[in-house]
């Protein structure tokens, strides 16, 4: 039986206070709806139907490439959440499987969707529960002396009795298609906030004599809703602590796994050590061995087998070869590619840049758009003059070459392989291979040369 899946995402999140839509906000560097979009593919669904509304252009802008097949359906009243799946509905077909979840619901997981999935295709309807410590405002799930579900009650609707009731609605559910949209028809808006709710649907489910099957989830966090920028911030720390459990297991250290923040994926090989206040933003591979931190930044960049970054250093879309050594104070820009063996030390910075096993750039340098060979030292101060206020111009440097200290390579420039520019130089005009290049002005020397302050002191005799 085909799965349909729907995914609420109509509501203004005015407790938020933010232009952002609600569901764009992010966890974990992803925003709300694109987890909850990514963890139902999982279940291969037919189709996705996304129900919008605020925001629906800021939206539907994120949805490129990767959600092209999505059905967006737009609710212009938000009438209630048994008003939004009604509409969705009008898109999915009868003869299969309708699973509902909600775009601000940010770490349900694939597992429990499964189960909720697997009730409604034995023809019954399935609802995510969660036992929760403290319930808040929301719905609550009435169950018979038998412990079978008979209905869900909203907080505003509850009495005091039921409101004591812990176990809660995640808003969550699954039932055949055709049964959905049956029930889903009688629902009125009869209750303390005028709206058609979705909830309605479970004693609707009971009086037809079709068994409502609660999942209830054994971590609460799961089903946690987000309405405001704490309960944001609170699935933010459990989605982090997620990531560094899992990466944990994989056999990584973390100094201290609440000091970290992974915005994006992060896959490790073994032994890898993270030190404090490192952020890693976008996919980020490490290979075995890396060590990394503190307060270091890494964006979707390579690091080979046992990369050494030291403290506060910034890379971003950067393949950096095996045994690589960056930092302290490192800056690599996009389009880096380090062989294996380089050596990038503090106030250095890299863009567009590749450079041959072995070289080293150890102290406050710039390359930028240069080519560069093995074993080639480019000395302190040194710099590549790659922009002339219009065009980037590139650098070329052959293997083994020596760049003298506070050097100015203007680009375009080639330095032969072997040569060597003298400390200083202004180097305007390629360089042949083992060549030397000196380029600044000579060096004078003035005999029984006195400052003006001793020229005073010899004229004016102390009294
Ligand atoms: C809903 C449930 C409640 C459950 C809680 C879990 C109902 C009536 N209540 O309450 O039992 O405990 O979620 O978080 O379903 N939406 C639309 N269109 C609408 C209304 C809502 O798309 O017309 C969307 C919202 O954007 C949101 C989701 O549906 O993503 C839930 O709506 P919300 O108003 O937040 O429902 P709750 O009051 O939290
Ligand atoms: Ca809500």
């Amino acid at each position: 039986m085909n799965l349909h899946v729907i995914i609420l995402a109509a509501g203004k999140g005015s407790r938020m206070k933010s232009d952002t839509p609600k569901v764009l906000h992010t966890v974990a560097g992803v925003p709300m709806l694109h987890r909850v979009m990514s963890i139902s593919k999982r279940l291969a669904p037919e189709q996705m139907h996304l129900v919008l509304g605020h925001g629906i252009e800021a939206i539907q802008d994120t949805l490129a490439e990767q959600w092209s097949s999505t059905n967006i359906v737009r609710q212009a009243e938000q009438l209630g959440t048994g008003h939004a799946v009604n509409i969705a509905l009008e898109h999915v077909p009868n003869d299969g499987i309708s699973l509902v979840l909600y775009g601000d619901v940010p770490l349900i997981t694939a597992e429990t969707l499964e189960r909720c999935v697997a009730i409604a295709r034995a023809g019954e309807l399935g609802v995510v529960t969660a036992n929760m410590s403290d319930p808040a405002q929301l719905g609550r799930i009435l169950r018979n002396e038998t412990d079978s579900i008979e209905a869900i009650v909203e907080f505003k609707d509850a009495t005091l009795q039921q409101r004591a009731i812990h176990e809660i609605n995640s808003g969550i559910l699954a039932a055949p298609t055709h049964l959905l949209r049956g029930w889903l028809a009688q629902v009125q808006p009869n209750n303390q906030q005028g709206e058609y709710y979705l909830t309605d649907v479970v004693a609707l489910a009971v009086n037809d004599g079709v068994g409502a099957q609660g999942i209830l989830v054994t971590d609460e966090n799961e089903v946690i809703g987000v309405n405001d920028r704490l309960q944001l911030a609170q699935v933010e720390r459990i989605a982090q602590r997620q990531h560094t459990d899992e990466l944990m297991r994989q056999g990584v250290t973390f100094a201290d796994p609440g000091r970290v923040d992974i915005r994006g994926s992060l896959s490790c090989g073994a032994d890898c050590f993270i030190d404090v206040n490192t952020v890693f933003v976008g996919d980020v591979r490490l290979e075995p061995g890396v060590v990394i931190g503190p307060s270091v930044v890494v964006e979707s960049s390579h690091l080979g087998t046992g990369v050494q970054v030291k403290a506060n250093t910034v890379i971003e879309g950067a393949i950096i070869g095996a045994g690589c050594h960056l930092g302290p104070f490192a800056r690599i820009r996009p389009g880096s590619n380090f062989a294996p063996g380089v050596k990038i030390g503090n106030f250095v910075e890299t863009k567009k840049t590749s450079m041959g096993a072995g070289s080293k750039a150890s102290h406050l340098a710039y390359l930028g758009d240069a080519t560069i060979g093995a074993d080639v030292n480019f000395g302190a101060g040194s710099v590549t003059c790659n922009y002339d206020g219009v065009d980037k111009h590139a650098t070329i440097i052959g293997d083994g070459a020596f760049v003298g200290t506070n050097s100015t390579l203007v680009a375009p420039v080639t330095i032969g392989a072997e040569s060597f520019v003298a400390a200083g130089s202004t180097v305007t005009s390629n360089v042949e291979d083992q060549s030397l290049a000196v380029g600044r002005g000579k060096q004078r020397n003035i005999a029984k040369w006195l400052s003006p302050l001793k020229r005073k002191q010899k004229s004016t005799p102390e009294d």
